[in-house]
């Protein structure tokens, strides 16, 4: 099964935004994970529409765009226009999150939910048949360097047994090293969200290192 690899593009170099992109679709990238953050869901601010459209005019590879934000269902409308291809929302943030997840669909994207360290599988069940996509923090939301937390690897375990009732795709998000990548790749874990554990590293070029998570 091949692994699916997203890279963090917060973690990229804006400074040269046009070579990153190129770079790390040549280094053989399958979609870019694009966090949006408002500051008020998580105390961080990130990627915008500016570079979400920057980003789209750069390849055609898909775009997941990671919503950390209240009411995301209020601005859904600007990513779907924005040529997002994979759209998830946290769904405590949303006041109708089933509403939103149908609405993203019948726009004709991917709907996914990101769902928290502390949120359980109960917790999210009546979403799981409207999701094409599931991203299973394995961090706290926000911020790129922090380490993996392992007492999500339960509902990791469960998530990809109700792969076969629901058909989503899981990714990992969060501290994906090598081995962890590794790990969940071989339990079953379809992509993963690669940030400064395994491919934004010094003296690791964007080739080596896809290469060696394949
Ligand atoms: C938070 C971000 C981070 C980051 C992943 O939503 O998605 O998880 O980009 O990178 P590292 O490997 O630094 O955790
Ligand atoms: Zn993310």
């Amino acid at each position: 099964m091949k692994r699916l690899l997203s890279p963090s593009m917060m973690c990229a170099d804006f400074r040269n935004l046009e070579r990153e992109v190129r770079a790390l679709e040549k280094a053989g990238s399958d979609l870019f994970h694009i966090d949006v953050m408002d500051g008020v869901y998580t105390p961080n601010l990130t990627l915008g529409l500016q570079d979400i459209k920057a980003i789209r005019s750069l390849t055609s590879l898909p775009l997941d765009a990671h919503l950390m934000m209240v009411n995301p269902g209020d601005k859904i409308d600007w990513f779907i226009k924005a040529g997002c291809d994979i759209i998830y929302i946290h769904p405590k943030a949303d006041a109708f999150p089933t509403k939103t997840l149908l609405k993203i669909k019948e726009a004709g994207v991917h709907p996914g939910i990101a769902i928290n360290p502390e949120e359980s599988v109960e917790s999210v069940r009546e979403m799981l048949p409207l999701c094409d996509d599931l991203l299973i923090m394995s961090v706290h939301p926000g911020f790129a360097g922090q380490k993996f937390l392992d007492f999500v690897e339960p509902k990791i375990k469960e998530l990809v047994k109700l792969k076969s009732t629901y058909g989503y795709t899981i990714f990992l998000d969060g501290n994906c090293t090598p081995a962890v990548i590794e790990k969940y790749a071989n339990i079953g874990v379809d992509g993963f969200v690669l940030g400064t554990s395994a491919l934004f590293r010094d003296g690791l070029s964007y080739q080596e290192a896809l290469a060696g998570l394949r």
